[in-house]
């Protein structure tokens, strides 16, 4: 026999949730069901992100459009894929994106229990330049009774039943925490197969880090607290200094935050006091997944999570990564 062993036991995503599930006693099924159609959009979006298809819609040539329509941009068509997926789910009842400006309701007779806030495309200056992008969502269980409205999605990130990303980069990966004290676990795509594998399991942030990761070209409008601390990272006075690091993608800068330690930041300034990362669907489920693994984050006077939104467009400063690095900025900033 030639080759690897083939595994006829591999832990898919759906596979590994399912399993889960029936640890919850008053598990229904619909998370599952739910976390699947979400499956389903991503796969299609690293598909559209990966230009599979590409020579069909532009012709073989390169330079005309065969069907001479114009080509749906990636953002739009991520939106479309998750607002449609999530709907059919028949698990949904409110949903918020990025791409939205109001709330989407989910018609009565597709209703279900969940409310899901999602950025189907971050990290939109990478796209055309073929950088790392993803996708984030944070989904909550209603609580209230009656229609649902934009009070379900106004939850500080502490009342999250699941969150995760997905990241396009060098490879497509899926990392999901489903709920408070469950950890976070990595799923890697295998395009030969087209399921998410469990390879990552149990992920956790180192205490201390070596990187820094900020877009330094605000430096001017910072905080004298933060730029003190970057000061301190590049120019220690012992030890070695931290390297930097920013895609600008934030999906692909928590990845590796996640992964390797250290800190990201996108600080208030001046000009933005309250940052530019939106807290429903950029700041809470990425909070969530940090805290999960090990790590912190914070707004720089309180944890993420904590914080009580009142509008679902809202910013939040965004600081986190492995514990030690962000309380040690926390001691800058005070
Ligand atoms: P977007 O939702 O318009 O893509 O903006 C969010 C992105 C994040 O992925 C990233 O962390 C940040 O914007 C980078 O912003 P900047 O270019 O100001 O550093
Ligand atoms: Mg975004």
């Amino acid at each position: 026999q030639q080759g690897p062993a083939f595994d006829a036991n591999a832990m898919t995503l759906t596979r590994w949730v399912l399993a889960q599930q029936r640890t919850a006693p008053e598990a229904t099924g619909d998370l599952t069901q739910l976390l699947n159609s979400i499956q389903t959009a991503v796969k299609a979006i690293q598909s559209a992100v990966r230009k599979a298809g590409i020579a069909k819609l532009h012709g073989i040539s390169g330079d005309t459009n065969v069907q001479g329509e114009e080509v749906k941009k990636l953002d739009v068509l991520s939106n479309d894929l998750f607002i449609n997926m999530l709907k059919s789910s028949f698990t949904t009842c409110l949903l918020v994106s990025e791409e939205n400006s109001s709330v989407l309701q989910v018609e009565t007779e597709r209703r279900g229990k969940y409310v899901v806030c999602f950025d189907p495309l971050d990290g939109s200056s990478n796209i055309d330049c073929l950088v790392s992008v993803g996708s984030i969502f944070a989904i909550y269980k209603k609580v209230s009774d009656g229609e649902p409205s934009e009070a379900d999605a106004l939850r500080p990130g502490n009342h999250l039943v699941a969150a995760g990303y997905a990241l396009y980069g060098s490879a497509t990966m899926m990392v999901l925490s489903i709920g408070k004290g469950k950890g976070v676990n990595g799923f890697m795509y295998d395009p030969s197969l087209g399921e998410f594998i469990l390879t990552d399991p149990n992920m956790r942030i180192p205490d201390k880090g070596k990187i820094y990761s900020i877009n330094e070209g605000y430096a001017a409008e910072w905080s004298d607290g933060l730029k003190n601390y970057i000061e301190e990272k590049k120019r220690p006075k012992t030890g070695k200094a931290y390297g930097a690091r920013y895609v600008g993608s934030m999906v692909a800068d928590v990845h590796r935050t996640i992964k390797y330690g250290g800190i990201f930041m996108y600080p208030a300034t001046q000009s933005a006091p309250k940052g530019k990362l939106r807290l429903l669907y950029e700041c809470n489920p990425m909070a969530f997944l940090v805290t999960e693994a090990g790590g912190l984050a914070t707004n720089g006077s309180q944890p993420i999570l904590d914080i009580k939104p009142t509008s679902i467009h809202e910013r939040a400063p965004c600081y986190l990564g492995s514990k030690l690095d962000v309380e040690e900025l926390l001691k800058f900033l005070h």
